[in-house]
């Protein structure tokens, strides 16, 4: 694992092993939309992904991607943070199908560097999306340490993901091995099998 772009696909990787097509799946950090894209052409048409973001631009640009690559049709957007997300995706919208939710933390590359996303909105996002994962689902966090506030910020859903019963989750951390510094950190948490 040398770069961030490893991490990313790591993260595409481990996600892609939990998702089959007709799933749902939820884009927590929509952004230029490239996790949504990748989860849209993983659940397929028949499939439905679920994206937030509190930037309407970043959703007008993932947007163009779908589009770009035909995978819309299986997207909705909401211009909205992700801690409502039990309330934009009740128990009677998913039935217990969520296979995967994915998070990339912090700012919009090429955006406002001010707009990033913070502890306590990103834990109780966490916290309702534990809740609404199926058995055998996946969550991935890939935090970066470099801004302000993300170190802290990479520590607290560590810290988190730490208090969460091994015997119904399996979390596993991975970072960047060698020079880049501050690196990122990829935090998956698989909600395990009955
Ligand atoms: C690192 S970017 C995401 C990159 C994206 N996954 C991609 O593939 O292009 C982080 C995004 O999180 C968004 N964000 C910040 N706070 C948020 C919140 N509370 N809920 C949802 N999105 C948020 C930012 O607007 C930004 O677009």
């Amino acid at each position: 694992m040398t770069t961030k772009t490893t991490l990313t696909t790591r993260a595409h990787e481990l996600v892609r092993e939990h998702l089959s097509s007709g799933d749902i799946a939820i884009d927590a950090t929509v952004g230029n939309g490239h996790d949504t894209l990748f989860l849209a052409q993983a659940v397929g048409p028949e499939g439905k992904v679920y994206g937030f973001d509190i930037q309407q631009h970043a959703l007008d640009s993932c947007y163009r991607r779908l589009l770009e690559h035909k995978a819309d049709k299986q997207v909705s957007l909401y211009h909205a943070g992700h801690e409502t997300l039990p309330i934009v995706i009740p128990a009677t919208l998913h039935d217990g199908r969520i296979k995967a939710v994915m998070f990339n933390l912090g700012y919009l590359p090429g955006g406002d560097k001010q707009r990033t996303t913070q502890i306590s909105t990103t834990l109780s996002a966490l916290d309702s999306a534990l809740r609404m994962l199926s058995k055998n689902g996946i969550i991935t966090v890939l935090a970066y340490t470099g801004h302000p506030g993300g170190k802290q910020e990479a520590e607290s859903v560590a810290a988190w993901a730490a208090t969460l019963d091994p015997h119904i989750f399996n979390i596993r951390v991975e970072k960047n091995s060698h020079s880049q510094r501050p690196s990122p950190e990829l935090i998956a948490i698989n909600k395990l099998p009955p």
